[in-house]
């Protein structure tokens, strides 16, 4: 009997050491950048991982992978399994916003709305990807956008860019509205460009248009020329994907911490406009030899490079004390080093 007690104490007291609980944890676009990231750094944990994307994952041990697009998967069963429901899955991609709107509305409100209400109807927590993208283009250029004093400003019908932002807002507020009604347990999160090597694929390789980190790359990779869309003094702070991967798994852990809260991750000391980065990215293979001679860099048009709809965000700065609050966190990574870690692979094999 004097035993068992102590066993009992001693388990308590191991799991009360333990900074956290295990959980079953269902990754919903588990192979996109933030999700692969994500699960790579969760397979090293006692959490239970669970990672479900329409495209293959590279396998890590600890983890199961399930290959299915969940516009035609029954996902009651594998949302009832689970203890945490994580949903990355969303179209992160301003061309596809203007070459596909239906799509990326489809993907990024009905689909994500449905997983939502399975969370709602099985209790189950919900970790909601949303976006930078939702404040829009902002009234007030001067500070850091912050998740409880915002107006929201996105632009006219045919900028079409705005579906992406207007898609993840709605689903937002219903997410709200599930939590205040029928007592929905969440947690949102707005990721500030997330950087990292394996961000997007690089245009020479495979017909598309990704982000702007890739484009440059290739321009630098190949001697071709870096395109800056009206002339880059737009500003963007970038964020070390392992410095975000660390802030997600702190609010993996810490559920109450976290419930029914909105929150920013970003790096707002790491603030930069896109010629700059420009700039950054060719100092950076230049010093460290990967490259001889400077990229040439050219000004173009949004329109010409995205397509009729394309609208800008002049400036997207984080503030980010609601969430290093919440789970004691603080992104260390400086702009330069994003920049290098981000790059080196690509030239060192
Ligand atoms: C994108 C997504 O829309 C967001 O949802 C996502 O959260 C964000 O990336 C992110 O990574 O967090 P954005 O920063 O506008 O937002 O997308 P990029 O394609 O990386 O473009 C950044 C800036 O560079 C834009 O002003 C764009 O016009 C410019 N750009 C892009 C260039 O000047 N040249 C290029 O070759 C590509």
């Amino acid at each position: 009997m004097v035993k068992t007690h102590t066993r009992v104490v001693s388990v308590i007291s191991y799991i009360n050491r333990k900074e956290y609980i295990q959980m079953k944890i269902l990754i919903l676009g588990g192979s996109g950048f933030i999700g692969r990231n994500l699960v790579g750094s969760l397979a090293n944990t006692e959490h239970i991982v669970v990672s479900l994307d329409s495209v293959p994952n590279t396998p890590q041990d600890n983890v199961t992978y399930i290959q299915t697009d969940i516009r035609n998967t029954d996902m009651n069963e594998l949302v009832s399994a689970s203890d945490l429901v994580i949903d990355l899955i969303a179209y992160a991609n301003p061309s596809l916003y203007v070459s596909d709107p239906l799509n990326t509305f489809n993907i990024c409100f009905t689909e994500n709305l449905k997983i939502v209400e399975l969370c709602t109807k099985y209790k189950k927590r919900l970790i909601q990807f949303s976006t930078s993208e939702v404040y829009g283009d902002h009234g007030d250029k001067s500070t850091a956008w912050n998740e409880h004093e915002t107006t929201f400003i996105t632009g006219p019908t045919h900028e079409i860019r705005w579906i992406y932002s207007s898609a993840k807002q709605t689903l937002e507020r219903l997410i709200y509205a599930y939590g205040t009604q029928r007592e929905l347990k969440y947690t949102i999160i707005r990721p500030f460009n997330f950087l990292g090597h394996d961000i997007d694929y690089l245009p020479s390789a495979q017909p598309g248009c990704p982000r702007v980190f890739s484009h440059f790359l290739d321009a630098i990779l190949n001697n071709g020329t870096i395109k800056l869309v009206n002339g880059g003094a737009q500003k963007r702070a970038y964020t070390y994907i392992d410095d975000a991967i660390e802030c997600i798994i702190k609010i993996i852990n810490k559920p109450t911490a976290c419930e029914n809260k909105i929150f920013n991750i970003g790096s707002p000391n790491n603030e930069t406009s896109i010629a700059n980065l420009a700039e950054l990215m060719i100092e950076t293979a230049i010093a460290n030899e990967w490259i001889s001679d400077k990229t040439m860099i050219e000004s173009t048009t949004g329109d010409k490079f995205y397509g009729k709809g394309y609208a800008d965000i002049t400036r997207r700065v984080p503030c980010i004390d609601s969430v290093c609050n919440a789970v004691d966190w603080m992104p260390t990574t400086t702009l330069k080093d994003t920049i290098l870690y981000s790059m080196k692979p690509w030239f060192n094999d």
